[in-house]
């Protein structure tokens, strides 16, 4: 499999330096793209974050929009990826460990390929999640590498049998630990407006285009346990899960409607 790692493209192996500040300090960005039919989904979106994460935590990128773009078109190539994921990381790259940032580093990058299928057993059935509390950094909306509090609240869900955890912060819904969550009430979609305390999903982003297109109203509003448990419809998103509904949270149990269908559909059409 072909990787590119710091402007080279390699076979297979790489060699990550023990002073990489992505090891040391979790120093660093992330982006996961989907591919569908050997074609990247929204990249330019991807990369448009990408450049937002750098910024945020201060790395200074050497490549546009338009070379990461240009590098993921030759890995899918490259290694015919028809239907999978790219991942891309970038560190501040190597220093002597020392929490201060090092006076010059160059970024660590790299970007590799892998086929990946969608899951359509979760978007067909449903998926059973938890509830737990969002300890988290107050900057989720940085792409960052540190990941902990997702990781704990993830494992939590699967030691539960669930395939998700729905954070609560102060009472409130944020997010998933790696999806955005939503619920309908009343034919209306609700979800966490895009601050600090959530990441901007890309598929949030398509599922905002395709409520718009079908005159679902999205409303971007927080709301709180209550609501959520109340919801007609629930419903969770990211590159991975795409639009998934949820048929448990806890002991509580929903069906599938029909506005998670529609959107479904709706973005059925914008991957194809
Ligand atoms: N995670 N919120 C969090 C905390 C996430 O980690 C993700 C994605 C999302 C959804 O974003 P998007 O629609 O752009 O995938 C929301 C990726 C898939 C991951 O960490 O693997």
């Amino acid at each position: 499999n072909m990787i590119y790692f710091n402007g080279e493209y390699v076979e297979d192996q790489i060699t990550i330096s023990p002073d990489d500040r992505g090891y040391q300090f979790g120093d660093g960005i992330y982006e996961v793209i989907r591919v569908y039919n050997g074609k990247l989904f929204t990249a330019k979106e991807h990369f448009e974050r990408l450049l937002r994460s750098a910024e945020e935590i201060k790395i200074e990128l050497k490549l546009t929009v338009a070379d990461y773009i240009a590098i993921c078109e030759r890995l899918v190539k490259e290694n015919q990826v028809e239907t999978g994921n790219i991942y891309v990381q970038v560190t501040r790259g190597n220093a002597v460990r020392n929490h201060i940032f090092p006076e010059s580093s160059e970024p660590v990058t790299f970007i590799y390929s892998y086929g990946s299928e969608r899951p359509v057993q979760g978007m067909r059935e449903g998926i059973k999640v938890i509830t737990a509390d969002d300890i988290r950094w107050l900057r989720c909306d940085i792409k960052s590498l540190n990941l902990l509090g997702n990781v704990l609240n993830k494992q939590k869900a699967h030691e539960a049998g669930a395939a998700e955890a729905i954070q609560i912060r102060d009472g409130i819904v944020t997010e998933g630990a790696s999806s955005n969550a939503y619920i309908v009430k009343d034919g209306a979609i609700y979800t966490h407006p895009t601050d600090n305390l959530i990441l901007n999903g890309i598929t949030r982003q398509v599922i905002k285009q395709c409520a718009e297109e079908n005159h679902i109203p999205f409303v971007e509003k927080t709301f709180g346990m209550d609501e959520l448990l109340a919801a007609d419809e629930v419903l969770m998103s990211s590159v991975s899960i795409e639009v998934t509904p949820v048929i448990q949270i806890d002991d509580r149990t929903f069906n599938v409607g029909p506005v998670t269908r529609q959107l479904q559909a709706a973005f059925e059409e914008k991957i194809s």
